[in-house]
């Protein structure tokens, strides 16, 4: 070591000594209270002041927070917030479970000893003072305590929602998200038993809920998968910041922040929720107009149900389904997920001569696909709300009333579902096969005797597969791309 290197490590030293033994009037202010050791903690660990002190360096993601509901979450009855129950969730660095009714947190392990508990019910300015500092939900709720000398900061980043678990037997223990400590009914359901929530949901149970398989697996890895199959892909697709962030291959399912920015605030933009991304979505297969059309097929104006859509549609282009329908394609069709396209009644393989009635009534949903998806009454502490089921299952009923009959039921849909596969398996079994099923495993366009007509028959069913709602999200055009598809086959057989 240097002499002038050595001379500041030992004033550095003596600085720390002091500090540690008598505390620090910094800029942070006085002293803390003493921790579980009795040691006195020098200065505050947590910076609070919404960020202020962030904004130096960070404007704009300040600006954003402040306009969401995490910023007004201490905005609660005045009488709610004597209450240590619900003031845990609605406050920063409170990190002492409360049971209702219960005061057993006081006396609970403390991990650190400057979040809101410490300073809730102590008399005293200097503990109001804090308290002004911590109300609400600020960036260090998610970020972890940042002070006292957040320059040098080492903020927590954390894309994960679920580690490996059992989709079949989802304990607490398998969250690892940030958001969990709070959000509880949206990982478990407003019943708590999981079934409702994201845990169970399929966006967390991909490769049987193992992290390291999903890693293995190659659209895991693979850039162009990235964007819809991992949390950190979606990201890096809607958020400049991450474009060249280095994820090092280590991926996470799509949970809480890939569908939703925490630093998304509303601003009266008509995106209450935090939502990464509503804006509109032009479907990739965009025939007879080019992408950058203003008439090509576009998913449009319905609220949160856009963020769906950008993962949600079918992913080839022009160009490829020309090739398909000319030449045969090993992986035949528009690629699994074409929900937007059939909601919006385009992106099939159109045959020329054939009428197509796009339009359906389900089109009138406010919020598409989060209408039947998710969006339910249902009771919730004691009254009936509206609530985010974030399982992504529809409840045939409690979903669709409103619309439909009361009593409306899974019999009514099998019921049109099967009218929907009699005519997929009419149109299979004209190809030669026992039924639509055989036909998806064994149908080879690539086969040197398949004809272009029939490939241009074919299209329409890997369509409808590839949709997997049975005709339900577009009734109609379902129904005619399958007719359409059997008298093309009819006229050239
Ligand atoms: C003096 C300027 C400055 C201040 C003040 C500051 N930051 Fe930062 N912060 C930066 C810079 C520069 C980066 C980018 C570092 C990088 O790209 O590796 C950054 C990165 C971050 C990141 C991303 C880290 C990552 O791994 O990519 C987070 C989160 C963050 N800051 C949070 C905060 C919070 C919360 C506060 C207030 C408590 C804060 N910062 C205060 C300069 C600052
Ligand atoms: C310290 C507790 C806490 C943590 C941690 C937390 N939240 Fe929240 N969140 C709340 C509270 C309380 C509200 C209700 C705020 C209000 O509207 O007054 C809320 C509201 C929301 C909303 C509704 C929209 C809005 O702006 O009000 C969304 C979406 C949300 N949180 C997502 C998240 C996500 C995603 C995470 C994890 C990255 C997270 N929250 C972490 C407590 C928390
Ligand atoms: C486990 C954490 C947790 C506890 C405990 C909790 N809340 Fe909340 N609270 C939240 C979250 C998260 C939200 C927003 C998201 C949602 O609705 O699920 C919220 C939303 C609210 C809202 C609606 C905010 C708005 O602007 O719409 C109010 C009011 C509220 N809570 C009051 C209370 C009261 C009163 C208690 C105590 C009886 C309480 N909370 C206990 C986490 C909690
Ligand atoms: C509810 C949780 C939550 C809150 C509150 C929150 N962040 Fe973040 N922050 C995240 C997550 C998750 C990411 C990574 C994904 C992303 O950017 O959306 C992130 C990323 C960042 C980054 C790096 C990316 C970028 O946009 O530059 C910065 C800087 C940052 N946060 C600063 C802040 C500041 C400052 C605040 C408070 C004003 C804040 N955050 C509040 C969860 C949160
Ligand atoms: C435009 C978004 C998007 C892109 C890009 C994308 N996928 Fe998908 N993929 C989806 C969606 C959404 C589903 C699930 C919906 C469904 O079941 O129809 C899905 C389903 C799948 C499935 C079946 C379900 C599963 O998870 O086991 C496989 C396999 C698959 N994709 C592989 C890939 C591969 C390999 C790539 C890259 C070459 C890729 N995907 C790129 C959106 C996309
Ligand atoms: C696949 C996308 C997606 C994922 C994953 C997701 N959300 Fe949501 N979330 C949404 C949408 C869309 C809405 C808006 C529903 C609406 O319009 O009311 C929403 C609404 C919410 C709300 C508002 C409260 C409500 O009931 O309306 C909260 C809070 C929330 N999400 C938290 C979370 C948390 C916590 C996680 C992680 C377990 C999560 N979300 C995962 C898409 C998602
Ligand atoms: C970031 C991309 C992405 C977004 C955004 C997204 N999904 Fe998904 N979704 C997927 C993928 C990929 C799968 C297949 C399972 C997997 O790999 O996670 C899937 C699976 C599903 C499934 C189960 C499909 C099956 O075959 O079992 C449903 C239902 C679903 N998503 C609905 C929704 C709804 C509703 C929204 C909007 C609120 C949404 N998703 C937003 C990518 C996404
Ligand atoms: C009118 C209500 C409704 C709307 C709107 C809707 N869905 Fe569906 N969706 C359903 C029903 C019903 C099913 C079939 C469920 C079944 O057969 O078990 C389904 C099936 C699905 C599946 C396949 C699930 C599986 O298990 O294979 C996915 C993925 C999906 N929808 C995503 C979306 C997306 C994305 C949107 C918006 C573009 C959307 N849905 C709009 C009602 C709806
Ligand atoms: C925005 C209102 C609306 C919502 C929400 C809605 N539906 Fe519909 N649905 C209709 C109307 C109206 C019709 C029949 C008229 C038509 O064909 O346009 C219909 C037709 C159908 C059909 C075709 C029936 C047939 O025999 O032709 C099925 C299946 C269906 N809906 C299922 C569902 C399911 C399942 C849900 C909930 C998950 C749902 N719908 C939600 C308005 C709605």
């Amino acid at each position: 070591m240097k002499p002038n290197k050595l001379y500041k490590f030992i004033v550095t030293m003596i600085l720390i000594s002091i500090v540690a033994l008598i505390g620090c009037e910094g800029d942070q202010g006085p002293a803390g209270p003493a921790g579980d050791d009795g040691s006195s903690i020098s200065e505050y660990t947590y910076v609070g002041d919404k960020g202020e002190a962030c904004s130096h360096c960070h404007a704009s993601t300040v600006e954003q927070v402040a306009l969401t509901g995490h910023s007004q979450a201490y905005d609660i009855d005045p009488e709610d917030l004597e209450n240590p129950y619900c003031v845990q969730c609605h406050t920063t660095g409170w990190d002492r479970p409360v049971s209702y009714g219960s005061d057993d947190w006081m006396t609970a392990t403390n991990p650190d000893v400057n979040g809101f508990d410490d300073y809730f019910g102590v008399e005293g300015d200097e503990a109001a003072e804090r308290r002004a500092a911590l109300e609400g939900v600020q960036c260090e709720s998610c970020h972890g305590p940042m002070g006292p000398d957040f320059n040098n900061h080492r903020p927590d980043l954390n894309f994960a929602t679920m580690g490996t678990h059992d989709p079949e037997n989802i304990v607490a223990d398998d969250i690892i998200s940030d958001c969990y400590p709070c959000h509880k009914t949206q990982f478990e359901g407003p019943s708590g038993d999981f079934t409702g929530g994201y845990a169970t949901s399929a966006h967390a149970s991909v490769a049987g809920g193992d992290v390291d398989a999903f890693n293995q697996e190659h659209y895991a890895h693979i850039g162009s998968c990235q964007g819809c199959h991992t949390s950190e892909g979606f990201i890096a697709a809607n958020d400049p910041a991450f474009t060249d962030y280095n994820f090092s291959n280590n991926v996470n399912f799509i949970g809480c922040v890939t569908c939703h920015d925490p630093h998304m605030g509303d601003g009266g933009e008509g995106n209450p929720a935090q939502l990464r991304t509503v804006g509109n979505v032009v479907l990739s297969y965009t025939f007879p107009y080019e992408p950058d059309d203003p008439e090509a097929p576009t998913m449009s104006g319905y609220g949160s149900g856009q963020l769906c859509a950008n993962c949600h549609k079918g992913r080839r282009d022009n160009a490829n389904v020309a090739g398909q329908i000319a030449n045969g394609y090993a992986y035949f069709g528009p690629h699994h997920s074409s929900q937007t396209d059939m909601y919006i009644g385009y992106g099939s393989y159109e045959i020329d001569g054939q009428t197509y009635d796009r339009s359906h009534t389900h089109q009138n949903a406010e919020h598409a696909c989060v209408n039947c998806h998710m969006v339910r009454e249902t009771e919730l502490h004691g009254s009936v709300q509206e609530v985010a089921f974030h399982n992504f299952r529809p409840e045939i009923g409690t979903n669709c009333t409103g619309c439909h009959e009361e009593g409306f039921s899974d019999t009514d849909v099998d019921a049109f579902q099967g009218t929907i596969e009699d005519l997929m398996d009419s149109l299979a079994t004209r190809f030669g096969f026992t039924d639509y099923h055989d036909m998806e495993e064994n149908w080879d366009s690539t086969d040197e005797a398949v004809t272009v007509w029939e490939r241009e028959a074919a299209y329409a069913m890997f369509f409808i597969i590839g949709d997997g709602s049975l005709g339900v999200h577009n009734p109609d055009y379902a129904t005619d791309l399958l007719n359409a598809a059997i008298s093309h086959y009819d006229d050239n057989d």
